[in-house]
């Protein structure tokens, strides 16, 4: 028996970054329930798409690929006129997934006390987590509301956005080689400006029905990770461990689907209970 409640069969959706380690989860779930997809993303080449999504296994009639900087308009209303070419409709759904971290591994210069942090970075950043979804929910958002006919945007938070990073995981970095690595201001303050982003959003549009909503991740295990990060990390997570890339597949159908038809302006946290201490 087909799942209505949690159909996306059919569905028009954007992905915004999904080539990356969350992102191409996103889509790989999205495109096995029938959904026709749309990867919008910087730093695009045929030898990626093909490596992450091979063409015998995806086929191009329901999984697009387009060259998208979400901080340039331009590069984003090319994409959607070129989408309407291929799929003449407005999106159902346009999940807000690209976004810039400081890893770990990141030099002194971006990763030292707040008192220098330098502005160029600050501002990148939050170009990039914030200013970019606004722009990508101001273009989509409004080809939904035009169409009549609603829509469900995904933005994706951190748990960094709703809490600030707690410093002593990263202190190893310093006895490593005794140069301190602060985790930034940068990304916490543009992703908490994500939530109340997704509530004025909710409100605005509600009428519309244009559900608008926060997906918030924590951290994922990745294999070229530093593993004192990693034990440093587990050992302040409830759950005794990292995440999967693919443990926000069910949360993000969920919010695509029918079956949050009556959730908006709310956040959705997939955290081990990080955030539960
Ligand atoms: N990985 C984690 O531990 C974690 C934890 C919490 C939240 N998140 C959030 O989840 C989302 C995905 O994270 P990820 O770890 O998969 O990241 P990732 O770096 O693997 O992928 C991000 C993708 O975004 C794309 N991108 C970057 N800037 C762009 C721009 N200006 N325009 C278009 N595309 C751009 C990159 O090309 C990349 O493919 C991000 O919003 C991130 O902040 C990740």
């Amino acid at each position: 028996m087909e799942d209505k409640l949690f159909s996306v069969k059919g569905k028009l959706c954007i992905v915004t970054g999904g080539l990356g380690q969350i992102g191409k989860n996103f889509v790989q779930e999205l495109y096995s329930r029938g959904a026709r997809v749309a990867v919008f993303t910087k730093h695009l080449t045929g030898e990626r798409i093909e490596k992450t999504f091979p063409s015998a296994e995806y086929s191009r009639e329901n999984l697009r690929f387009y060259s998208v900087d979400i901080n340039r308009k331009d590069t984003i209303e090319a994409a959607l006129d070129q989408m309407l070419e291929v799929w003449p409709e407005a999106p159902d759904v346009l999940v807000n997934n690209a976004g810039i971290d400081t890893q770990p591994s990141a030099p002194p210069e971006v990763s030292g006390p707040f008192e220098q942090f330098p502005e160029s970075v600050f501002r990148e950043v939050v170009d990039v987590n914030l200013v970019g979804t606004f722009l990508m929910c101001q273009a989509v958002g409004a080809r939904m509301a035009v169409s009549g006919k609603g829509g469900s945007i995904i933005n994706i938070g951190s748990i960094y956005g709703m809490l600030s990073p707690v410093q002593d995981i990263y202190a190893y970095k310093e006895e490593q080689t005794g140069v301190p690595f602060i985790k930034p201001v940068a990304y916490s303050a543009a992703k908490s400006g994500i939530y109340n982003l997704t509530r004025y959003l909710a409100t605005y549009w509600g009428k519309k029905g244009i559900r608008v909503n926060t997906l918030t991740p924590a951290g994922v295990w990745r294999d070229t990770q530093d593993e004192t990060f990693q034990a440093n990390f587990t050992a302040r997570m409830p759950m005794g461990r990292m995440s999967q890339e693919n443990e926000y597949n069910g949360a993000l159908i969920f919010l695509a689907s029918q079956a949050s038809s009556f959730m908006t302006g709310s956040n959705l946290v997939i955290d081990g209970g990080w955030t539960a201490w």
